[in-house]
């Protein structure tokens, strides 16, 4: 067994891991948020929890999931139309339940965030505020990989604008060999890019490695040159605590069916500072939803938006996600992202551990992509696989294990620290090293 030392930076606790399932299960006694993962609705694998580690791309289900929905299935049948204003939620502001949650969770102002759309349409409406090119600045410089709907999404503002995307879209290229991307390396670039560069637009952590980028320094970089900044935050927020309003992001945007456990195709998250949210010559797509609340049912046609992030919601709240949405962010504020964080890097730093421990049984050399520094990334681990197939997630599937597979051998997991626990990742490396050596 190696007993290894692992020295967290980003506290001064020193543990001394082992691979045992008494030392996991002795860790989960000590976990101050054990009872969370009892909220938390498991798919099960003969008998018993499987251990559930793709929390980076479909959450959980809250319990109370349920009895959200039918709360508002209950309203509508007693209420029609009248719900707007009746319902226990009422429907007509039912959007508003979330400002405080969401600026809790990504370090905004109540004023800055809003929740409408999901992440794609939510991108594409804040580039259609904060790219706005010029016959010399015209450039959006973007992560090595992005999630493709970020590029595509990049590459059709490019066109709109009547631009050829090859000319405007500039991706972060990691140094030969490597596949992180170095913080001096992305500060450089947008200095070298200066007054061509419109925008800086990053996942905040990326997808497929896990890395998570110096968001304020990225931010103090690009304004420096005169560019905007802008984030991704799918596999950021509630991952990661931030700080949007304090690093002066410019915008942000985020869905809430990963880390934030509200289903799929839930509702998305945007953030824009208050410095652009209360300018209303900035430009944004409009709609009655953004309209000044006291004017708005006098159905003029005159846009009067909003002084805050809600004037880039254009249509009324879809209330049957939002419901569960509402459950789900609830837990997040109680729980706090101080103490998700202070657990994640704790668990995390196991499932590396626990990894050593797997290489040393099998002898398969699994190679961690994502950085080895928890400052530099979230809970997600992305691991090669040498000469592995699809076939592993299957194999491990069949021992009552989840974990996603990207081509063309890399395995990602994420032990989130609502609801997984250190037996969920003992149990993982049991079940790896023997799909490993079938
Ligand atoms: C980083 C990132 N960006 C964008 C998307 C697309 O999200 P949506 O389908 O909600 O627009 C995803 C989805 O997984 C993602 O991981």
């Amino acid at each position: 067994m190696n007993d290894a030392k692992i020295s967290l930076h980003t506290s001064d606790i020193v543990m001394e891991f082992q691979y045992t399932i008494d030392f996991a299960t002795s860790m989960d006694a000590r976990d101050p948020l054990r009872n969370r993962r009892s909220e938390f609705l498991f798919p099960q694998h003969d008998g018993r929890d499987i251990v559930y580690l793709t929390g980076n791309s479909l959450g959980l289900q809250p319990k109370g999931a349920f009895d959200a929905l039918r709360q508002e299935c209950e309203d509508w049948q007693h209420w029609g139309v009248e719900g707007h204003f009746h319902a226990k939620h009422p429907w007509y502001s039912y959007h508003e339940r979330f400002a405080d949650g969401a600026a809790k969770l990504v370090g905004a102002q109540l004023n800055e965030v809003v929740m409408m759309n999901q992440l794609t349409v939510n991108l594409h409406m804040l580039l259609m505020s904060f790219y706005r090119p010029t016959e010399k600045r015209y450039k959006i410089l973007f992560e090595h990989k992005p999630f493709p709907s970020d590029h595509y999404a990049f590459a059709s503002q490019a066109t709109l604008h009547g631009r050829n995307p090859d000319d405007v879209l500039v991706e972060m290229q990691p140094r030969a060999g490597e596949v992180l991307l170095r913080e001096e390396d992305i500060i450089d670039k947008i200095q070298e890019l200066g007054d061509e560069l419109a925008l800086v637009c990053f996942g905040g952590v990326n997808y497929f490695t896990g890395q998570f980028f110096p968001m304020q320094k990225m931010v103090e970089a690009s304004h420096a040159v005169g560019a905007m900044c802008g984030f991704d935050l799918a596999h950021t927020a509630g991952n990661l605590p931030l700080k949007l309003h304090d690093w002066n992001v410019d915008f942000a945007c985020w869905c809430t069916y990963k880390y934030l456990n509200s289903g799929p195709g839930s509702v998305g998250g945007a953030y824009i500072h208050e410095r652009h949210a209360s300018n209303p010559d900035l430009f944004r797509l409009a709609g009655w939803w953004g309209q000044n609340k006291s004017i708005r049912f006098q159905m003029g046609p005159t846009f009067d938006p909003i002084p805050t992030a809600e004037s880039w919601a254009m249509s009324n709240a879809p209330v049957f996600n939002m419901a569960i949405h509402a459950v789900a962010l609830q837990q997040f504020t109680e729980v706090g992202m101080e103490a998700l964080r202070e657990k994640s890097i704790l668990l995390t730093a196991y499932l590396e551990f626990v990894l050593k421990e797997v290489v040393d049984q099998t002898g398969v050399q699994l190679e961690v992509l994502t950085p080895r520094n928890p400052e530099q990334r979230g809970c997600q681990l992305s691991v090669v696989v040498p000469g592995a197939t699809k076939e592993l997630v299957g194999q491990l599937a069949q021992r009552g294990v989840v974990v996603d597979w990207r081509e063309p051998n890399v395995i990602r997991m994420a032990p989130v620290p609502m609801y997984n626990s250190f037996e969920d990742v003992y149990r993982f490396g049991l079940c790896l090293t023997e799909a490993l050596k079938h």
